[in-house]
């Protein structure tokens, strides 16, 4: 549960209108100061505006901290680098969701829990054959995870902890069922059902990779790969995907629901498409004899909307952390494999020019979690269209772990912004036929 902030001794004062009006400050765990203003309207008229939220606290929240100016980021209070060294991606969705590392015996039952579910409904794998063979995998992802709903009436009501509680372990063990069908389907192969005695990303692997006429041997670099990728991509506070599940959870919709919402949110190529446009963007440079400096060039051009995909953070002014840790594992792979991809040799020039570019410097944009991921995905054989996929299951105890803070608050309201409103003030109506 969300911890309640602390109302610190200090006070924030509003003058308007020759009157002044104390605000109160409240203070988070790391210091983080905030002007609550829940009175502001009812005592002045005035709402706040805050375009793109990039001044706005939404919640308190005890799941995830981050310092864009010095480049942290940390589940429950663990750093990332810890652990994405030591743990296993479900070890991260139990820590996320239920808020401490799970014992020994703890984390045994939670991944029977989970195992126990991996398979679809039959009659939900049929859905696939309805879906255009070129459908995006994101769109089948959110289309099947929101059908869920439909097949699990008996767990849909947000209020009752047990089946809250199935909810999750359906969503945690299917989600890589569906998006490994999804991906089958694109390619016309037999879909594989999940096997129960392998990990979670052993898992995956298979149902991705295996056919039912062939041995598939899981390459354990593969596994430890997709491991870290998973937990790098785990939480990231109150981004756009997130914020987008606990706003439609905030009207008591079913979790399935929410996380389908999450889920549409993160394809967008400012978020997580980010890593499949930011792949899509070095294959273009490559095509172009592998000019970064003309890409770097129009990126700067304010007469040209091209952006450097995989540049830039709402949050890290400094640097990535992810995008550091990812980039060891995306050198580690890569030599291990002896791939020599083209892709990875841009990269890393593109990285390097724009690093170095007063245009870039003074704005403070670095390469971010998904400069490299695409990189890593494509050396494990994963289809760029895919990628936000595999982004979104990585993902989805985060989203989980806020869904549930957000009810658990004895605060939860509803998410209702204001606006101000520019239209026209109010206007004669005219009939149709007197229109011109
Ligand atoms: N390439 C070129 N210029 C950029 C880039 C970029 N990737 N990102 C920002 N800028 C420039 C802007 O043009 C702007 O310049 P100006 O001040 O001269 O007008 C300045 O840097 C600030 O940019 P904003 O758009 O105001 O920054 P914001 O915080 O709103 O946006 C965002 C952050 C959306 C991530 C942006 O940097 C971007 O579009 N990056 C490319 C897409 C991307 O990689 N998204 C993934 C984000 S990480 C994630 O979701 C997992």
């Amino acid at each position: 549960m969300s911890e309640v902030a602390k109302t610190s001794t200090d006070v924030a004062t509003l003058a308007f209108e020759g009157k002044e009006l104390a605000l109160k400050v409240v203070e988070g765990s790391e210091q983080e100061k905030a002007i609550d203003i829940a009175a502001l309207r009812a005592q002045t008229g005035l709402i706040t505006l805050d375009e793109g939220y990039v001044n706005t606290g939404a919640t308190t929240s005890s799941i995830c901290f981050l310092d864009g100016e010095r480049g942290i980021l940390r589940y429950r209070g663990y750093s990332i680098e810890d652990l994405a060294r030591n743990c296993d991606f479900l070890e991260i969705c139990f820590l996320l969701i239920y808020g401490e590392l799970p014992t020994e015996e703890e984390f045994a039952n939670f991944r029977d829990s989970i195992r126990r579910h991996t398979m679809l409904h039959e009659d939900m794998r049929l859905f696939y054959n309805g879906f255009p063979r070129d459908a995006h995998p994101m769109a089948s992802l959110s289309s099947v995870v929101s059908a869920m709903s439909t097949f699990y009436q008996d767990s849909l009501d947000p209020n009752d902890p047990k089946q809250v509680e199935i909810s999750i372990y359906r969503l945690l063990a299917k989600l890589p069922t569906i998006a490994a069908f999804s991906h089958k389907k694109s390619i016309g192969q037999p879909f594989i059902y999940p096997d129960n005695n392998l990990s979670y990303c052993e898992n995956f692997l298979k149902m991705m990779h295996a056919v039912p006429c062939e041995e598939y041997r899981i390459d354990p670099d593969f596994v430890q790969a997709l491991n870290l990728l998973l937990i790098v991509h785990a939480d990231h506070e109150q981004n756009c995907s997130t914020s987008t599940v606990r706003m439609v959870g905030s009207s008591n919709a079913n979790l399935f629901a929410s996380i389908a919402a999450g889920i549409c949110a993160l394809w967008g190529p400012l978020h997580g498409g980010a890593n499949e446009a930011c792949v899509a963007m070095l294959e273009r440079i490559r095509e172009d004899n592998g000019d970064v400096a003309k890409y770097v060039k129009m990126a700067k051009d304010k007469d040209n909307n091209f952006r450097l995909m995989g540049f830039g953070h709402r949050v890290y002014k400094n640097f990535d952390p992810r995008a550091t840790i990812i980039k060891a594992a995306c050198d580690r792979l890569l030599a291990k494999l002896k791939v020599d991809d083209p892709l990875f040799k841009i990269a890393q020039e593109l990285e390097s020019v724009a690093l170095n570019d007063e245009y870039f410097v003074q704005r403070k944009l670095y390469p971010n979690v998904d400069f490299y991921s695409g990189v890593i995905y494509r050396a494990l054989g994963i289809p760029m269209q895919m990628f936000t996929v595999l982004f979104a299951m990585g993902r989805l105890p985060g989203w989980i772990a806020h869904w549930k803070e957000m009810h658990a608050s004895p605060g939860k309201k509803i998410c209702r912004p204001r606006q101000v409103y520019t239209g026209p003030t109010l206007r004669e109506f005219v009939p149709l036929k007197k229109r011109s």
